[in-house]
């Protein structure tokens, strides 16, 4: 037993169920509140996690392959999806250890300085190993074999063997003769697209940080998810967010929330509308050529990724039904766009892309072909660093029919070989999409509350209450005035409700947008700790909304209900879009509002639950004097609250008692130390509320 951990068990031959029943019923398992229980008899395992009621039977050999389950041991809460995806959480947990360590060993390169460099190393160690897994590279595991041969744990030359490796696949096949490449690194291909250009400094290894690297590179990463392993990544190099794995992530079925109404859904239903019409057929390989996708806050590319894949899904339908023969696809990373304030994350995007390319070719058009057209890499998807607040959209994705200089746009901020490449946007659609950071407006920084301020000031008085996530709706529909394009997020639903409905959506509607589809509140079910009780929306806005719109609903756990109607208004209602303003005068025709019961006491004249028990049960003749206290947090949380409530007839009867005495007398401090001069008159009548 470990005590808030795990209670476990070894058995004998075949007992492994019965004793994990008695491990679960033993009391001694709820009283050191183990997490987990878990028995085996040697050839058989069995385990369940006991918050969550998830139970895994398996082959005892096959127990290292779940060991995303027990993440909740070392601390880590992460979602399904991930916990089920062993390499994915193998994969980042390695590569962690690894950047640790060699931050240990070259501080510099912890500085913001030299960060860029840093997560450029990591990301282009990460294609390493991919590559050396799907045969990219000649050989199995061609650079992890090479390190581990040419290196030595008693020597520090790990630094320069890397060094020797990258300079290689930096170097065209022709420049190599004179290049003084030692032999065992020019089995390596030339992989550049700038990947390997740029910064040539390697950091030091120490034996440890050799051990690490060998550890990761022994992985399968041929295996790895784009998504999932993407978002995950992030907390790579991010001490906050280590402990709650994925933290950013958001589940294929919430991204297909978001895209597939907003344009996949479209295209799928073209795509069954044409049959076997070949010129039908056609015309939507031809649509989907010039399709743009662009998330302005895209992480590791998430979003990117699966609408790629999905993309290429429809592609290879049509190729299939047009019997063309199997040829390079038309729908080119370049089309794919983002933004992202994070730069591990944007090297990640940049990576994620390509390797789903890769895995899609390797699906549709087969493992040699796609292998003879990966390298050396071309273009990726065009993912900007930057603030998604303060960057001009339409900079990073230009309106279509202007030519776009593709300057250093590269995988990695090098610029091409060709210079600059200008290529035309022949016109097409833009879908705009993601699940950008919301942030209420008192947990929003300095820099934060600027950047709204750089989108709304001038425009609307009572900016400042808006959500952070409101400058991404804000900014998606000045670019869809400007472009073809429609928009959806994954929102908190703060933005459809109260006062933040007057202010944001009169000037999207100001735009010319509607709101095209939207699913109505739901749960996010992500890591607890980080999102715990967020409920968000998904919110599709267009220029082109249509006659009928959807209107999605989560029933239950996962039930979809869909309501097509001629409206959604902006509380996410099938009906006229009426706006509740606030307004600071009834109107003549309705009952005066005015300022309720104001206490003014310095809290004094308010009492808790606890504090009113404590009370009551010292002096039970105090419970006359303690009424129910409502107001708006406890009328909508369901919260309760007491005050004190004297009228001035019980008042010498209501001081006898020593604790209502004391707070009455802190009250009458409060109010004559008040600087408002209309409260201090107030301290006349201590017991009471200031104003009745
Ligand atoms: C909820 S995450 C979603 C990312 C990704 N789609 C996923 O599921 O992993 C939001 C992303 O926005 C990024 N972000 C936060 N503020 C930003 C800003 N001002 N500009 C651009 N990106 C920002 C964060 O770093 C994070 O990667």
């Amino acid at each position: 037993m470990q005590r808030n951990n795990i209670h476990l068990a070894v058995c004998a031959d075949g007992a492994v169920t019965e004793t994990l029943n008695a491990l679960k019923a033993s009391p001694a398992t709820s009283k050191a509140k183990a997490k987990f229980v878990l028995a085996t008899d040697g050839a058989w395992f069995e385990t369940e996690d006991l918050d969550s009621g998830e139970t895994i039977a398996c082959q005892y050999p096959h127990f290292p392959d779940h060991f995303g389950f027990f993440l909740p041991l070392a601390g880590i809460s992460t979602v399904k999806e991930i916990r089920n995806n062993a390499i994915d959480i193998k994969a980042t947990g390695r590569l962690n250890r690894l950047y640790v360590e060699l931050l240990k060993d070259n501080e510099d390169w912890a500085t913001d300085a030299r960060r860029h460099d840093m997560n450029q190393f990591m990301t282009r160690l990460i294609f390493c190993f991919f590559a050396e897994d799907t045969d990219l590279f000649k050989g199995d595991d061609l650079f992890t074999s090479t390190i581990e041969q040419m290196t030595d744990s008693r020597t520090d030359n790990t630094q320069y063997v890397i060094g020797e490796l990258f300079r290689a696949m930096d170097m065209k096949p022709e420049d190599r003769k004179t290049a003084n490449l030692p032999r065992w690194a020019c089995v390596f291909p030339w992989v550049n697209g700038g990947l390997f250009a740029g910064c040539k400094e390697i950091p030091t290894f120490s034996r440890i940080a050799r051990s690490y690297l060998l550890h990761a590179g022994r992985l399968d990463w041929k295996e790895i998810n784009p998504d999932i392993f993407g978002s995950m990544i992030q907390a790579v190099a991010d001490d906050s967010e280590r402990g709650e794995l994925g933290m950013h992530y958001t589940s294929v079925p919430n991204i297909l929330k978001v895209l597939n109404p907003l344009f996949l859904d479209g295209l799928r239903g073209q795509l069954e509308e044409a049959g076997d019409n070949s010129r039908k057929l056609l015309n939507l390989r031809k649509r989907l050529s010039k399709i743009r996708v662009f998330d302005p806050a895209c992480g590791s590319g998430n979003f990117l990724v699966i609408a790629y894949i999905r993309m290429r899904e429809i592609e290879a339908d049509i190729v299939r039904k047009r019997g063309e023969p199997v040829q390079k696809s038309w729908i080119k990373l370049e089309k794919f766009f983002g933004i992202e304030i994070k730069d591990f994350a944007v090297e990640v995007a940049r990576l994620s892309l390509l390797i789903a390319e890769f895995q899609c070719d390797v699906r549709l058009i087969g493992q040699k072909e796609a292998k003879s057209m990966m390298l050396p890499l071309k273009h990726t998807g065009q993912i900007r660093q930057g603030n998604a607040l303060r960057v001009n959209w339409l900079e990073v994705c230009p309106p279509v029919g202007t030519g776009v200089k593709l300057v250093s746009n590269d995988l990695f901020d090098t610029p091409l070989e060709q210079v600059e490449i200008d290529f035309e946007n022949v016109a097409g659609e833009t879908y705009i999409c993601g699940n950008p950071p919301y942030l209420g407006s008192t947990w929003q920084s300095k820099e934060q509350k600027d950047d709204l301020e750089t989108i709304f000031d001038g425009r609307v008085k009572s900016w400042k209450s808006l959500d952070y996530v409101a400058g991404w709706f804000m900014k998606a529909a000045d670019y869809g005035i400007v472009e073809n394009a429609s928009a959806a997020f994954v929102s908190t639903n703060s933005i459809c409700q109260g006062q933040q409905v007057p202010i944001l959506w009169p000037l999207i509607f100001q735009t010319g947008h509607e709101i095209a589809f939207a699913y109505t509140s739901f749960k996010w079910a992500n890591l607890a700790s980080h999102n715990a009780g967020v409920t968000v929306v998904i919110i599709g806005v267009s220029k082109k909304a249509g006659a009928t719109r959807q209107l999605f609903s989560l029933e239950g756990d996962s039930e979809t209900v869909v309501k097509k109607t001629g409206n959604i208004n902006t509380y996410l209602v099938p009906a006229p879009s009426i706006i509740v303003d606030s307004v600071s005068r009834s109107p003549n025709d309705r009952a005066l509002m005015v300022w309720g019961n104001k206490p003014t006491d310095g809290g004094n004249l308010v009492v808790s639950s606890v504090e009113r028990q404590r009370i009551i049960s010292n002096t039970p003749e105090a419970s006359e004097f303690i009424r129910l206290y409502f107001g708006a947090a406890e009328f909508i949380r369901g919260l309760e609250r007491f005050c004190l409530w004297i009228e001035d007839d019980d008042l010498a009867k209501a001081v006898a008692i020593q604790e209502i005495r004391d707070r009455i007398a802190r009250v009458k401090g409060f109010r004559l130390a008040s600087k408002a001069a209309e409260t201090r008159p107030a301290s006349e009548y201590p017991h009471r509320f200031r104003q009745i």
